[in-house]
This record gives structure tokens, sequence and C-alpha cells, in this order.
């Protein structure tokens, strides 16, 4: 073996027990998918390429708020899983605030701490067109799930996905392992395409849970969901997150290492895509809020939620928009 090949083998093996040390759920779940879901390769290669050509070409930005409409799907197996629908309103806030930068802990330590005029609302629409408060209450004699996705079927003990083009699924449940909240990237499959969030981590009331009570964890799988990797990008300093303005980083930070300095500069470890606990993260980056936005472009992996009718904000179907032929109204009426 040449010095080049057992350098290589090396630095892989290197980077596979960095791997096996890491604690996301998301990664884990990403990983999962890689293996079980021939298409998700593909997927992710062509969205990136989607997400390098709008972040070369910001002529195409998609411009103004985007409003993500949510279906909460409460899974429990106790009653104090059975989160209040007042606890599932305070995580919602926090998203807006969050994203939307009108968090109450934002400071001027970063000057690329950005709005990303993305905004969320609870479903006020059902897929078959009712009414609906956004939330769905499942019994299950699952007493916790794991990332295995189980949680995302009725079959398996969950509750069956929403249709992704219209809504933004979270799946609130216990989760074992210590794992506060997983999400799936863009490109993965429909049926199961959301968050999962941890109900000890989810919301600021209720069985919301210090250090985590400040419901970042959700904020920070909505970072995944719209394809932000965490800010350490994963692995060594090498190793990028993909966005230009955060800082590289060679692991995760947790609590509130303020200053800590990795690769040659200070970590943000504010940075809702880090590992600190909640009360320390206060932003998401303008870099960040591109890539999150490219996939709302013309083509984007998200833009049919622009459409979505899921908080009633569309405007209701014609006859001529090619939407209701497959239903008999339109064709009694128009032919
Ligand atoms: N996916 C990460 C985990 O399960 C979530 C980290 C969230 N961090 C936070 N401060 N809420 O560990
Ligand atoms: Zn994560
Ligand atoms: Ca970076």
């Amino acid at each position: 073996m040449s010095v080049r090949i057992i350098l290589l083998l090396f630095v892989l093996t290197i980077s596979q027990n960095l791997m096996s040390q890491r604690n996301c759920g998301s990664m884990d779940h990403y990983h999962e998918l890689m293996d079980q879901y021939p298409d998700f390769k593909e997927n992710r290669k062509a969205i990136e390429k989607a997400t390098q050509a709008f972040i070369n070409n910001p002529e195409k930005a998609v411009n103004g708020i985007i409003t993500i409409p949510v279906v909460v799907h409460v899974v429990y197996n106790t009653a104090a899983e059975n989160i209040s629908d007042a606890q599932i309103l305070s995580q919602i806030t926090v998203l807006n605030d969050d994203f939307r930068r009108m968090n109450s802990d934002a400071d001027n330590t970063w000057a690329q701490a950005a709005d990303t005029e993305i905004e969320f609302c609870m479903a006020t629409v059902d897929p078959n067109g009712n009414a609906t408060n956004g939330i769905t209450r499942t019994s299950t004699s699952v007493t916790s799930f794991s990332t295995n996705d189980n949680v995302k079927f009725n079959s398996s003990g969950g509750k069956d996905a929403w249709p992704r083009d219209d809504y933004l699924n979270i799946w609130v449940c216990d989760i074992s392992g210590g794992i506060l909240g997983y999400a799936q990237f863009p490109g993965g499959p429909a049926a199961t395409d959301g968050v999962v969030n941890d109900y000890q981590y989810f919301g600021t009331t209720g069985t919301a849970t210090a250090p985590f009570d400040l419901g970042r964890t959700c904020t920070h799988e909505v970072g995944h969901w719209l394809d932000l990797f965490h800010i350490w990008g994963d692995g060594p300093c090498g190793q990028d997150d993909g966005v230009g303005d955060t800082p590289t980083s060679d692991n995760p930070n947790y609590g509130c290492a303020l200053g800590h300095v990795s690769c040659g500069s200070t970590d943000m470890v504010q940075n809702y895509m880090d590992y600190s606990d909640d009360a320390c993260m206060n932003l998401y980056t303008q870099g960040q809020t591109t890539r999150m936005r490219a996939l709302f472009d013309t083509n984007g992996f998200r833009e049919s939620l622009l459409n979505s009718n899921g908080c009633g904000q569309g405007s209701p179907p014609t006859c001529t928009d090619g939407v209701e032929w497959t239903g008999n109204w339109c064709r009694l009426w128009w032919t």
C-alpha cells in the first residue's frame, strides 16, 4: 500500500470515530436515510447544487416574509407527555421570535446576525380542507421512540404525517437516549419529513425542562429541516457547514462557552446550530438565512409551502387552476 492510501485510510478512520461520538439525533437520522433511502444521496446533491447557485446569484432571491403552516402531532403514552395547547403555542412563539430576530436576548455580539424573514403559523385548515387548530393528539402504547421514525406512522404507534408540500410536521413525544430532538433534512421521503421533538424540551412552559426550556431545540431542528448543518460542520476544522459567515470550528460547544476559540477564531456559541444551552443561543446569520431561503426559490425543495393554504392564507381554489380535477364539482360546472 502506498503512503497516500494509508494516510487516506487513517483520515477516514479518524472521521468515522468523530462521527460515532456525535450525539445529534439529526445526523444519526441523516446517515440512516443515506443507507436506507437510495434517492436521498442524489436529492441531497441536487439540493446542494441549487443552494450554491442561489448563494452565488442573490438576484434570484425570494423576497419578503415566508410563512410556514405547522401541524404539531402530540404522541403520548403518559398524561405528562400529552402537553397542553399553551405549551405548543409557546413553542410557535419562540420559532417566530427566533427566526424573525425578535427574541428578547438578541444582542450585537455578531454583526452577521439576521432576521430570516421566515414565520410559522399553526395550521387552520387540515389536509381535507376542514378547520383545525393545527394539533393532533394520539395516545400510544409505545413508551419511548428513537430516531427510527416509528413516531411518524399510525401503524407503529405514531401518527401519519400531513402532506409535506403544505405543512411542517412536528411530532412531540418521548425520545429515548438523551436525544432532545431530530429533523429530516430536505431530500428525504415525504412520509417522514419534519421534526421530532422530545416533550420535555418543547416550548417554554409545562414540561419544558432547564437548561433546554426556552424552545431552542425546535429552533435548532427546524434549522436542519431547512438544510442547515451544525455550525462546526460535524467534523474537524477543515470541515465546514457550507455557510460563509459562520466561523469554522472543530466540535460542538456545550453549556455557554463564550469566547471559546477553535480553528484560530472565536466560536459562535450563540448560534442556534451549536449545542449550547438554550439561554446561550440567540442567532441565525445572514449566510444561514440565504441557505434556508434557497429552498423556496423556483423549483426549490420547499417551494410548494409558499402556496400552501394550511393557514387559510392561499386563495380559494378555482375551476381553472387545475387543482380540483380530482373532484367532480368543477367537471359538473365547467364541462
Ligand atoms: N439535535 C440536538 C440534540 O438532540 C439538539 C440540540 C439542541 N440544543 C439546544 N440548546 N436546545 O442533541
Ligand atoms: Zn442538530
Ligand atoms: Ca462556516
